[in-house]
C-alpha cells in the first residue's frame, strides 16, 4: 500500500535521500509517486505516475524533503492525485496513508479552497492551512488530525520542519547522527540507522535538524522517546546476487528455519503454556498467513490433540460471540499491520480475551498490541508475496504443537530433518527440475492443486502463490472435494499438481490423481516416490509432518518460475500491496 519517507538533517541532498527511501518502499505496491523539498525559495514538487525505476529527480538542494508512493483509493491514478499535496499558498505539503472517512463533509466545509485532486488527502492540507493562520505547524497538524475520522498517518512539511501524526496507520522515526527520518516502514530507514522509534496511535512528532520530539496528539505534551534497535541487517533488504526478492527470500528459508530451531525454545514453551491455560484458542491470519494458521490447526490436531479454531481475519469479527475473557487469539501476520488482523485483536481485547501473535516486524501495531508475541526473525520480506514468513510461521506452529503434545524433542528433530530437506530442494539440480516443469506448463490457463490433511492448506497456499505472481488461474482444494464438483473442469492436458507425502492421505490422494488422469489431466506428483499415475514427478523426501514446509517450498519455486517465464515481475504483482492497511 502507500509508503511515506521523510528526511531532515545535515545533508543537503534531501531529494535523493527521499527518492532512495521511496525505492526501498516500492515493494509495498504503488501506482504513482512524488517528492517535495524546501529549497529556500519555497516548496518544489515532482510527481509521476508509474514506477520509480531508474528515475532521477531534478529538485533543488535541500536539508528537508518528503516523499510518498501512492496506491490509489480515492480518485484514479494521476499526477494530480499523487502525493505530496500542497496548500493554496504552496508553502505547506502533506502526504498521507489511510482513508479520511469524513472527507466529503470536510471538503464541503473547505469550499473556499481550490482543490486540485480527487483525493481525501487534500482536505488535510487545507485544514492545516486554515489552522496555521493562528497556530504553529505542530498545533495545526494535531488539530487537523483530530478532525479527520479513520485510521491514518500524516506527515507535513513546512519550512525546515516535518510534523507527523498517527492513528492506526504505522509511522517509524529514525534517529541518525545529525539527521532524522520518518517512514511508514522501518526497512526503508535501515540503510541510514538502526535506532528507531515506533510512533504509537494518537501520538505526533516534530522533526527538525535539532532532533525529534514526540508529543501526545491531544494535549501536545512531550513524551519520552522510546528508541529501539532494529536487528535486521541492511543487506537483507537488498537483492544481492538475486534477480528478484521472491527467489532471494525462497533461498533464505533454511537460515530462517535454522534460527527458529536454535532460538525459539523458551518462547515456544511460554506460548504453549498460554494456550494450555486458555479456554478456546483462535488462530487468525489473512491470505498466506491464514494458510499458515490452517496448517497450525491440522498440526494442533495431529500432534497435540488440541482443539483450536481457525478463521480468516476478515471473517473473524462475525464470530466474536465465541470470544470470552478465557479465550486466546493467536494472530499471525508478517507485517503486523494488516487491518483485518488489527481489528480482530481489538475486538478480542474488548471482549477481555488475550492476544498472542507471531509477526515479523518489531514494533508493528500487532506486536505492540499483543499480550504475548514471538518474532518470526525472518528479516525484511520485500517481495509482495509472502514466502519465508510463511514457512517461519509454520516452523513455529510446528514446535508449538509438539511442545503442547509433550514431544518437544521430537518436534525439534523433525524440524531439523525438514531443514535438511529444504536445503536439498534448493540445490541447483532440484530447482532446475521445477523450472523445467514451469516451462512445460507456463502457457496453460488453469492449474489445479490438490492435497489432503496437512497438504490441503499447502495446496491452497501453492495456488495463491501461482495466482498472484503468474496470473494463471490456479485453484487449490481438498483432494476429497474433487468428485464434488471440480473434476468437471479437468480436460485433456489440464495440469494437476498432487501433493502426496508419505502419510495417511497417500492412498486417497493417489486415487484422486487417477481419476483426474482418467479425464485427461496432466498429473504432477510432488511426493517421496514416483508413481505410475504421475506424468511429472518432483521428489520431496519424507520428513513426516515437515511436509507442510518442504512441499510449500516446491510450490513457491513453481510459482516463481511460472511468473518469470510468462514475463511477469514476481516482486510487484499487479493490484497487490505488501501490507493491507485499509479495508
Ligand atoms: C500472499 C500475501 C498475502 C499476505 C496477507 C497478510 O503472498 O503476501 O496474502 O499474506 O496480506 O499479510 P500479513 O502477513 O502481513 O498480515
Amino acid at each position: 500500500m502507500c509508503g511515506i519517507f521523510g528526511y531532515v538533517g545535515k545533508r543537503n541532498n534531501a531529494a535523493e535521500i527521499v527518492l532512495e527511501g521511496l525505492k526501498n518502499l516500492e515493494y509495498r505496491g504503488y501506482d504513482s509517486w512524488g517528492v517535495v523539498v524546501e529549497g529556500g525559495e519555497g516548496l518544489t514538487v515532482e510527481k509521476k505516475v508509474g514506477k520509480i525505476g531508474e528515475a532521477k529527480v531534478s529538485l533543488p538542494s535541500s536539508n528537508v524533503g518528503l516523499g510518498h508512493t501512492r496506491w490509489a483509493t480515492h480518485g484514479g491514478v494521476s499526477v494530480e492525485n499523487a502525493h505530496p499535496h500542497l496548500d493554496c499558498t504552496k508553502t505547506l505539503a502533506v502526504v498521507h496513508n489511510g482513508i479520511v472517512e469524513n472527507f466529503s463533509k470536510l471538503r464541503k466545509e473547505l469550499k473556499k479552497h481550490e482543490f486540485v485532486s480527487e483525493t481525501d488527502t487534500e482536505v488535510i492540507v487545507h485544514l492545516v492551512e486554515d489552522l496555521i493562520q493562528t497556530k504553529t505547524l505542530s498545533e495545526a497538524l494535531r488539530e487537523a488530525f483530530r478532525k479527520i475520522v479513520g485510521l491514518n498517518a500524516v506527515v507535513s512539511l513546512k519550512g525546515n520542519q516535518l510534523v507527523v501524526a498517527r492513528n492506526g496507520s504505522p509511522l517509524v522515526l529514525g534517529l541518525g547522527e545529525g539527521e532524522f527520518f520518518v517512514s511508514s516502514d522501518a526497512s526503508a530507514i535501515l540503510p541510514h540507522t538502526k535506532e528507531v522509534v515506533f510512533l504509537e496511535d494518537n501520538q505526533a512528532a516534530v522533526l527538525d535538524a535539532g532532533g525529534i520530539k514526540v508529543l501526545d496528539l491531544s494535549s501536545g505534551q512531550e513524551i519520552r522517546l522510546k528508541a529501539q534497535k532494529l536487528d535486521w541487517k541492511s543487506e537483507q533488504a537488498n537483492l544481492g546476487q538475486y534477480p528478484h526478492f521472491m527467489i532471494k527470500e525462497i533461498y533464505e528459508q533454511p537460515k530462517v528455519i535454522e534460527n527458529i530451531v536454535k532460538t525459539s525454545e523458551k518462547q515456544v514453551e511460554e506460548l504453549a503454556d498460554l494456550i494450555q491455560r486458555s479456554y478456546g484458542t483462535f488462530l487468525v491470519g489473512c491470505g498466506t498467513a491464514a494458510h499458515a494458521a490452517l496448517v497450525g490447526q491440522y498440526l494442533f490436531s495431529r500432534v497435540a490433540r488440541r482443539h483450536v479454531n481457525f478463521n480468516v481475519g476478515s471473517e473473524f469479527g462475525y464470530l466474536e460471540h465465541f470470544l470470552t475473557p478465557k479465550s486466546l487469539v493467536l494472530a499471525l501476520s508478517q507485517s503486523g499491520e494488516t487491518i483485518d488482523i488489527i481489528d480482530s485483536i481489538k475486538n478480542a481485547q474488548n471482549k477481555g480475551a488475550r492476544v498472542a501473535s507471531l509477526t515479523n516486524v518489531l514494533g508493528s501495531t500487532l506486536y505492540r498490541m499483543s499480550d504475548y508475541k514471538i518474532l518470526l526473525g525472518a528479516g525484511p520480506e520485500k517481495s509482495v508475496c509472502a514466502t519465508k514468513s510463511f514457512t517461519a510461521k509454520i516452523a513455529l506452529l510446528f514446535l508449538l504443537s509438539f511442545a503442547l503434545g509433550g514431544r518437544k524433542r521430537e518436534g525439534k528433530e523433525v524440524l531439523e530433518q525438514t531443514l535438511k530437506e529444504v536445503k536439498r530442494l534448493l540445490r541447483e539440480e532440484n530447482v532446475k527440475a521445477v523450472e523445467k516443469l514451469a516451462d512445460k506448463i507456463k502457457d496453460k490457463e488453469h492449474l489445479y492443486i490438490v492435497g489432503r490433511g496437512l497438504s490441503y492448506p499447502v495446496s491452497l497456499e501453492a495456488a495463491l502463490k501461482v495466482k498472484e505472481v503468474s496470473y494463471i488461474h490456479a485453484e487449490g482444494f481438498a483432494g476429497g472435494e474433487l468428485k464434488h464438483g471440480v473434476i468437471a473442469l479437468i480436460e485433456k492436458g489440464t495440469p494437476c499438481v498432487v501433493f502426496a507425502p508419505r502419510d495417511e492421505t497417500y492412498g486417497a490422494i493417489i486415487s484422486g490423481a487417477m481419476e483426474m488422469k482418467a479425464r485427461g489431466g496432466y498429473i504432477i506428483g510432488i511426493s517421496f516416490e514416483d508413481h505410475e499415475v504421475f506424468d511429472n514427478w518432483l521428489k520431496v523426501e519424507d520428513t513426516g509432518d515437515g511436509s507442510a514446509v518442504t512441499n510449500s517450498v516446491v510450490g513457491q519455486l513453481l510459482a516463481y518460475f511460472l511468473a518469470v517465464k510468462r514475463g511477469c515481475d514476481p516482486d510487484k504483482p499487479r493490484n497487490l500491496a505488501k501490507s493491507v492497511t485499509v479495508k
